[in-house]
């Protein structure tokens, strides 16, 4: 324990030196905030779903009977998503809270993942990502939060336009994935996808391969989701929406990352990556090559 904490506390330390008094603002233009019943429906387990705050917020429960889901109710090609989300406290190791964008076509399916795998009391959770382009995934990276996302709510986030895919939290990027058709390397652009999310049981895989099971005399399990954010091009829509140069998020401060940003992410990189696909030679003896062009 004292020691995990003060791995934490260093980390904090080092990433408030880091940013220094730079603040990073990025301008973020006709931000509405969304109440669950508008942009979004139950998927699985009614039951296990409550509204808070007037539909501003939900509760998700999972339970030895159930898990639950959410899904938009439109799909978007191209736009950013956000909410915050508060994670199962304490003991939460086999517990997978997923957000996520689906293309829901079986054979060429494209998805981007955000997967938070809990762990025992006083472990860090993972943040497990993972980048579908034309039905190939298998691009799996985790890195461990410098925070306990369970005290508190924090913002996820998934950029999505022409030049890449940003996946941040609290505005710090963590993974990013360039479009490098130049390489012969599939990018999601031509499938609209939905915006979903989970509560489930996973102590199969998520817990180091099943090494850790859920510890059902926890249950109920709760997490919290609000302020739910989509800007996007709604698909079926305008059909020039998704071509159109002028969508905020395909405007120039959007298509890499700035100074700031890209010093936050090798900060990431450096301290908190815990396991990317890029560099396991066991299961990628040739490094694919969207791994090779650098950050
Ligand atoms: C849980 O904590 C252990 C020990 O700190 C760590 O190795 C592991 O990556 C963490 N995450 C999961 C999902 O087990
Ligand atoms: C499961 O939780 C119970 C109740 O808190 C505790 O007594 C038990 O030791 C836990 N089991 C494991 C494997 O952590």
């Amino acid at each position: 324990m004292a020691h995990s904490f003060s791995i934490f506390r260093n980390s904090v330390v080092n990433f408030l030196f880091l940013i220094g008094f730079v603040t990073l603002q990025l301008p973020v233009k006709n931000a509405k905030p969304a109440t669950f019943l508008q942009d979004f429906r139950i998927t699985w387990s009614d039951s296990h779903i409550k509204q808070l705050d007037g539909g501003k917020g939900i509760q998700l429960l999972l339970d030895q009977n159930s898990g639950c889901g959410f899904a938009s109710k439109s799909k978007y090609l191209f736009g950013r998503v956000s909410m915050k989300i508060k994670l199962i406290p304490g003991d939460s190791a086999g517990t997978v809270t997923a957000f996520y964008m689906n293309s829901d076509t079986d054979q060429v399916r494209d998805e981007l993942d955000f997967e938070f795998l809990g762990n025992r009391t006083g472990q860090p959770y993972s943040v497990q990502t993972n980048v579908y382009a034309h039905g190939k995934g298998d691009r799996e990276q985790r890195v461990n939060l410098w925070f306990d996302p369970a005290a508190d709510f924090h913002t996820y986030s998934i950029l999505w336009n022409h030049h890449h895919v940003v996946f941040s939290v609290d505005e710090v990027p963590i993974r990013v994935y360039k479009n490098n058709e130049a390489k012969g390397v599939p990018f999601p652009k031509m499938q609209p996808m939905g915006i979903y999310s989970t509560l489930w049981e996973a102590d199969d895989w998520a817990t180091r391969g099943g090494l850790e099971k859920i510890n059902w005399s926890k249950a109920p399990f709760y997490a919290y989701y609000k302020d739910f954010d989509i800007e996007g091009c709604p698909a079926p829509g305008p059909s020039a929406c998704a071509s159109s140069p002028a969508n905020w998020w395909e405007g120039i401060g959007y298509q890499q990352l700035d100074s700031v940003a890209a010093r936050r992410y090798r900060w990431v990189r450096t301290n908190h990556m815990v396991y990317d696909y890029c560099t396991d030679k066991q299961r990628n003896p040739v490094t694919p090559p969207e791994c090779m062009n650098g950050i």
